[in-house]
């Protein structure tokens, strides 16, 4: 049985770590997640963006993963829809076998954003389904929607206790200097969280889960490895992982990681098609690809999000 993040949210605030959500397309990257979590016995999310549903299909996605949750039955495995952008979106992922659902109004109005998120909240929850909602912008790339660098804002700390009983969602993302993609800081920089937001956050709405999108830490042995086998990625830089590590530590209990999960593949094919150009059953290529998913997921669950044996 797929699980809601509730409990798994609960567990990881009390015992100060994070759950990892990771973005799935395709099954090589659900076996590597799903092994990597297993093995450690930590909770895990899956999630689907709108563009990975319109790649793989929603049903292929959702009889991906069941097959996950039936080899591993005692994980706690949640499937969830990442940057909601509609009511009919959510809808169709609540009726759809979905045990999360994100909406992210985060480039509306507030009072738009507490409109849209409520009207999900109570489809959700009539549904047995808990709701991430966002306050504050991520600059960098969020399906079709671009924020230019410069545009993104930082959560305001003195309206989350509003929006959140307003709308009654059960998790919220903030924005505190995280953003999506590879290209998070300017090279030459010192990349710095803002942890003074995450502190005020938490002091007025205590005990609610808090989440990081916009997470990867950009490994720079992947980007090496892109880069060294014909890949053309300068100056990718993420987020460090202690300082990841410190915001599992407070009140953030969900992480989530795509671009970590492109670059181990994409460093470890590239790297494959150079050294054997005569190959080209694509086994042969994912198979290193899943491998290096499953490592880098393993690293995390262990060094970053402190979620093994928590399962
Ligand atoms: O936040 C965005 C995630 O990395 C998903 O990316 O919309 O290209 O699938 P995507
Ligand atoms: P990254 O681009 O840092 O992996 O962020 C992923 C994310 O926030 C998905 O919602
Ligand atoms: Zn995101």
């Amino acid at each position: 049985m797929l699980v809601t993040t509730k409990e798994m949210f609960k567990k990881a605030y009390d015992g100060k770590y994070a759950i990892g959500a990771f973005n799935v397309n395709n099954m090589e990257i659900i076996q590597g997640i799903t092994e990597a979590a297993s093995e450690l016995k930590s909770p895990v999310i899956l999630q689907v963006s709108k563009g990975a549903r319109e790649y793989a299909n929603h049903t292929y996605l959702v009889k991906l993963v069941e097959a996950a949750v039936k080899l591993y039955p005692d994980m706690p495995i949640a499937l969830h829809l990442d940057h909601g952008d509609s009511f009919e979106l959510c809808k169709s992922c609540i009726d759809g076998g979905f045990t999360s659902v994100m909406i992210d109004l985060s480039s509306k109005s507030f009072e738009e954003n507490v409109e849209g998120t409520k009207k999900v909240v109570e489809y959700a929850h009539a549904h047995g389904v808990v709701v991430e909602a966002e306050l504050g912008t991520l600059a960098g790339i969020e399906d079709d929607v671009k924020v230019e660098e410069g545009k993104q804002s930082y959560t305001d700390p003195s309206v989350v206790e509003e929006f959140v009983s307003k709308t009654n969602c059960d998790s919220l993302a903030i924005a505190i200097g995280t953003s999506h993609g590879a290209y998070k800081f300017k090279p030459g920089t010192n990349p710095k969280l803002r942890f003074d937001i995450l502190e005020e956050v938490s002091k007025r709405i205590p005990g609610f889960p808090i989440v990081l999108h916009g997470a990867s830490s950009v490994p720079q042995e992947f980007v090496d490895m892109v880069n060294q086998y014909g890949g053309n990625m300068p100056n990718a830089i993420g987020v460090p992982e202690d300082q990841l590590r410190h915001a599992a530590e407070l009140s953030v209990c969900k992480i989530n990681i795509d671009s970590d999960i492109r670059l181990a593949m994409t460093g470890n094919i590239r790297k494959y098609f150079a050294e054997h150009p005569d190959h080209f059953d694509p086994r042969q290529y994912l198979k290193p690809a899943r491998s290096a998913v499953k490592a880098m997921v393993a690293h995390k669950i262990k060094d970053v999000l402190g979620s093994a044996n928590k399962a």
